[in-house]
């Protein structure tokens, strides 16, 4: 079987960010378990902000058909969200509402958020962990018809999170990313 596939997203592009450092946590696992996986940043992909005038005007651009693309090519996909007022940020809404127009030939739009699994973690300063991001995550890739895999991982008081290798430092939430990414292959691999 051809090696298993998956995206990792995270929706900060700040510098030491919480949740980029999560990602590369969780990109560590996904190739420790044996899978092929790629970790983008969503500034390489600038998009404006959705307007339905603009794309009427000017049709899909070309980073979400890219970013689409990316995730076609991929057997399943993390998001690594931040917590921006208990939602997500407009940085993470804005490139799945542009992804949702994508029309490529031979598929059905928004294909792509149908045919493979999807698993969400998020990281914040707070207590919480970014527990509503994830709520309101989940609520949009349900709409998107996405499969959201049950487990997440809200990482709490993400500032005292790692160590100086960037390495979560504490066992729960060491397991509780093994046990995410896990449950993401073990989708990835039935829906392939
Ligand atoms: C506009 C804004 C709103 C925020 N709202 C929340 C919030 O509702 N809950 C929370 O836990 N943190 C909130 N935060 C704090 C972010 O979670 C924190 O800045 C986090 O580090 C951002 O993620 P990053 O480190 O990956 O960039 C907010 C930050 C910003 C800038």
């Amino acid at each position: 079987m051809a090696a298993l596939k998956i995206l990792v997203i995270p929706g900060s592009l700040r510098t030491g960010s919480h949740n980029v450092r999560l990602a590369m946590a969780a990109a560590y696992e996904f190739a420790r378990a044996g899978a092929d996986v790629t970790r983008i940043s969503l500034g390489d992909y600038p998009l404006p902000i959705y307007d339905g005038d603009l794309q009427a005007k000017s049709g899909v651009p070309k980073n979400a058909v890219n970013l689409k693309r990316m995730m076609g090519a991929h057997h399943g996909v993390l998001i690594v969200t931040p917590e921006y007022n208990a939602s997500i940020p407009s940085l993470l809404k804005n490139a799945i509402d542009w992804i949702t127009r994508v029309q490529d030939p031979h598929e059905s739009r928004g294909q792509v958020f149908r045919e493979k699994p999807f698993a969400i973690a998020a990281a914040s300063e707070g207590r919480l962990g970014g527990t509503r991001a994830l709520a309101a995550l989940r609520l949009i890739l349900s709409a998107c018809h996405a499969t959201v895999v049950p487990n997440q991982l809200a990482l709490s008081f993400a500032d005292q999170a790692y160590d100086d290798m960037d390495r979560l430092q504490k066992e729960a939430d060491i397991e509780a990313l093994k046990a995410l990414v896990t449950q993401l292959i073990e989708a990835a691999q039935r829906m392939m």
